[in-house]
C-alpha cells in the first residue's frame, strides 16, 4: 500500500528514486511520482498509471539531475488515481509524500482555507502538505513546522518532506505507517519498506511514531517533538537482495510457493526441544498457557484463513474454544473477552492497520496477546505482549502464501502445546505429531511441487470460467477459504468456499451446467459427506475437480472430472500439502490468462490504511 522512497547524496536522485520505487512495486499503486531539488527548485513530476508512465515523462527531463529528491507510488483512498491526485503534493516552499489517512482532512482544509490556502487535488495528502506549509511560514523552521502540523492531524502517515531552502536535505516522520531510516557512505535514505534499501546498505532504523527523523547526505540524526536529540536502535535485514529477487522464476508468487519447505524447516525445527514444542516464551512454555480459557484469532485475509486452520487444530487437539474473528469487525464490535483469554494476532506484515487496532484494543482490556508475524520489528511485533515470529523470509507477492503456510505450521506447535499444557494429550503423542511435521511436511509439499504440470492442466480447464466453488468439510473448509480467495484475488474469478454439507441450504440453486466445483478431500471421517455432496453437485451438471489425499482416493470412489491426488502423508499434515496444491492451481488459472499475478488490480500488500 502505497510506497515512499528518498534519497540524499553524491548521485543522481531520478534514477535512485525510480529503483527504489520500482522494488516496492509489489506493494499495490495506481500511479506514482518524484519531486527532486534542482538548482534552488524542487521539480515536481507525476503521473496515473504504472512506473513506466513515470518514466516516460521523466524522459523529456534532462535538466533533473539534483541529488535530494523523494518518489511515492499512490494507493487512492481520497480521489480518484490520477495526475493531479498523485503524490508529491507541493507548495512554493516544500514537496511532501504521505502513506496512510489524514482522518480529520476536512477541518484542516477549513483551517488553511481562512489562512488563504486553495486545493488543486481531492487529496488529503496535499492537506497535510499545505498545513505543514502554514507553520512553516511561521518559523521557517522544518523542524517546528512538521511538529506543528502532526499536533493539528489525527490519523495514520509516514511522511517524507523536502523543503526549497534545505534542498540537501529529507524530513520523515510516521504514526502507525511503517517508515524506516537509513545511512551509509551509499547516502541517506528513508523508505516505506526494506526492499527499497536493500541495494545501498543493509542497516537501517525503523523510526519510532513520534519522532523526526533529519536526513543528509553525510549524516542522520533523530529529534522528538521537542527538539530534544533522540537515538533510534540501528537494525540489520535479516535477508539479501536475491532472497527480493524472482531467482529464475517467472512470478514472485510462484518463487514463493517453492519456497514453502524451507520457510515450514526454518519456522518450525527451532521450536522443538527434546521432541516437544518449545518457544522461548514464559508465557507460552510455561504453566501460564494451561490457564487460558478461550483464544481469539484476530487477523485478516490470508492470515485470518490461516486462524481458521488454526482453530480446526486448536480445538481439535487441546480442546479449548477458539474464536477467529476479521480485525476490522472485531475492533468496533466491543468484543467479549474475558481476562483469562489469549488473543492471538496474526499477520506476515506485522503493519496490517485494522490487526494493529484489534491488538490495540485487546491491550486496553488487559487481556494478553501473543503476535505472531512475518515482518521483524515491525508494529504487531513490537507492542503485542509476545512474538513468534514466522521466519518465511521476504513476501513480495500480494497473494500471501508462504506466510500463510508458515502461520499454519506454528499454530499447530501451539496446539500441541496447549493440548499438552491441558494434558489433553500426553508426550509421546505430542512428540510423534512434532517428528512427523519435522520430517513429513516439508518432503511432502516438496512432493506436491513436482505435480505441478498436473495443476497447470487443471487449471487450463478453468480460466474461461465466471464462477467456481470449493467444498470441504472439517478443516477442508477452512483451507476452501482461503483457496477461493488466492482465485478471487489473481484471477479475478468470482469462487466462493462452501462447507460441503451447507450447499443444500441455498447456493445448490447456483450450480448449473459446467460451473466447477473443487472439493477438498483429506478427512477420513467425514470423507463419505463429502462425496455425498460431490454426488450432489455433478447431479446438477456441476464440472467437479477433486483434490484428495492418497489413501481417501483409493479407499473410496469418488466421482469427478479430475484429480488431483496429494502426495501420501498422515492424515494430520494434509492440509500443508493440500494448500500448495490449492495455491498453484490459483496461480497457474492466473499465470494462463495473462494477468499481473504478483500485483493484482485494487490490492496492496500491506493494507496500512482502514
Ligand atoms: O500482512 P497481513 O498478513 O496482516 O495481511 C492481511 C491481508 O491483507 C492479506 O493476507 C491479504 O488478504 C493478501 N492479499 C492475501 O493474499
Amino acid at each position: 500500500m502505497c510506497g515512499i522512497i528518498g534519497y540524499t547524496g553524491n548521485k543522481k536522485c531520478v534514477p535512485i528514486l525510480i529503483e527504489g520505487l520500482r522494488t516496492l512495486e509489489y506493494r499495490g499503486y495506481d500511479s506514482a511520482g518524484v519531486t527532486v531539488a534542482n538548482s534552488g527548485e524542487l521539480v515536481t513530476v507525476k503521473s496515473k498509471g504504472r512506473l513506466d508512465d513515470l518514466e516516460n515523462k521523466l524522459k523529456s527531463q534532462d535538466e533533473l539531475t539534483g541529488t535530494c529528491g523523494i518518489g511515492h507510488t499512490r494507493w487512492a483512498t481520497h480521489g480518484e488515481p490520477s495526475d493531479k491526485n498523485s503524490h508529491p503534493h507541493s507548495t512554493s516552499n516544500l514537496s511532501l509524500v504521505h502513506n496512510g489517512i489524514i482522518e480529520n482532512y476536512a477541518e484542516i482544509e477549513e483551517m488553511l482555507i481562512s489562512a488563504g490556502y486553495s486545493f488543486s487535488s481531492e487529496t488529503d495528502t496535499e492537506r497535510g502538505a499545505k498545513l505543514v506549509d502554514m507553520f512553516y511560514k511561521k518559523s521557517n523552521d522544518p523542524i517546528d513546522a512538521i511538529k506543528n502540523a502532526i499536533s493539528v492531524i489525527r490519523g495514520s502517515y509516514a511522511f517524507g518532506i523536502i523543503f526549497k531552502a534545505h534542498e540537501d536535505t529529507v524530513y520523515a516522520v510516521r504514526k502507525d505507517s511503517p517508515l524506516i531510516v537509513s545511512h551509509s557512505d551509499k547516502g541517506g535514505f528513508i523508505a516505506s519498506d526494506i526492499p527499497a534499501l536493500l541495494g545501498y546498505t543493509s542497516k537501517y532504523y525503523r523510526l519510532d511514531e513520534g519522532v523526526i527523523a533529519v536526513v543528509k547526505k553525510d549524516s542522520v540524526s533523530f529529534c522528538d517533538t521537542d527538539g530534544n536529540s533522540v537515538d533510534q536502535k540501528e537494525e540489520t535485514v535479516s535477508w539479501n537482495v536475491e532472497q527480493a529477487q524472482k531467482g529464475g522464476f517467472p512470478h514472485f508468487m510462484i518463487k514463493e510457493i517453492h519456497e514453502e519447505p524451507e520457510a515450514i524447516r526454518k519456522t518450525v525445527e527451532p521450536r522443538i526441544k527434546n521432541g516437544l514444542p518449545y518457544f522461548g516464551i514464559e508465557a507460552l512454555d510455561g504453566c501460564k498457557l494451561s490457564s487460558f480459557e478461550a483464544i481469539h484469532i484476530v487477523a485478516c485475509g490470508t492470515a485470518m484463513h490461516a486462524g481458521l486452520v488454526g482453530k480446526a487444530l486448536i480445538e481439535k487437539l487441546a480442546r479449548t474454544p477458539v474464536n477467529v474473528e476479521v480485525a476490522s469487525e472485531f475492533r468496533y464490535r466491543d468484543p467479549i473477552l474475558g481476562k483469562n483469554d489469549l488473543v492471538i494476532l496474526l499477520s506476515q506484515s506485522g503493519e496490517t492497520a485494522d490487526t494493529l487496532a484489534a491488538l490495540r484494543l485487546a491491550k486496553s482490556m488487559g487481556v494478553y496477546t501473543l503476535a505472531i508475524v512475518n515482518v521483524i520489528g515491525s508494529s504487531v511485533a513490537r507492542e503485542a505482549d509476545s512474538v513468534l515470529y514466522t521466519w518465511a523470509g521476504p513476501e513480495i507477492a500480494v497473494a500471501s502464501t508462504k506466510a500463510y503456510s508458515v502461520q499454519c505450521a506454528l499454530l499447530y506447535l501451539l496446539a500441541i502445546r496447549i493440548a499438552l499444557s491441558k494434558k489433553m494429550i500426553d508426550e509421546q503423542t505430542a512428540s510423534g505429531i512434532c517428528s512427523s511435521m519435522v520430517e513429513k511436511i516439508p518432503a511432502s509439499i516438496e512432493q506436491a511441487l513436482k505435480m505441478n504440470d498436473a495443476v497447470r492442466d487443471v487449471a487450463s480447464k478453468l480460466v474461461s470460467s465466471e464462477h467456481l466453488f470449493y467444498i470441504g468439510r472439517d478443516i477442508d473448509c477452512a483451507l476452501c477459504t482461503e483457496a477461493s480467495l488466492k482465485l478471487k484475488e489473481i484471477s479475478y474469478i468470482h469462487s466462493e468456499a462452501y462447507a460441503a454439507g451447507e450447499l443444500k441450504h441455498g447456493t445448490i440453486s447456483l450450480i448449473t451446467e459446467g460451473i466447477p466445483v473443487i472439493a477438498l478431500v483429506t478427512v477420513s471421517k467425514v470423507c463419505e459427506k463429502t462425496v455425498s455432496g460431490i454426488r450432489e453437485v455433478r447431479a446438477r451438471g456441476a464440472y467437479t475437480v477433486c483434490v484428495a489425499t492418497k489413501e481417501l482416493a483409493e479407499k473410496y470412489d469418488i466421482p469427478c472430472d479430475e484429480m488431483l491426488v496429494l502426495p501420501e502423508t498422515d492424515e494430520l499434515l494434509a492440509p500443508f500439502t493440500a494448500a500448495t496444491i490449492l495455491q498453484l492451481l490459483a496461480y497457474h488459472v492466473s499465470a494462463l490468462k495473462g494477468l499481473d499475478v504478483d500485483k493484482p488490480r485494487n490490492l496492496a500488500k500491506s493494507v496500512t490504511v482502514e
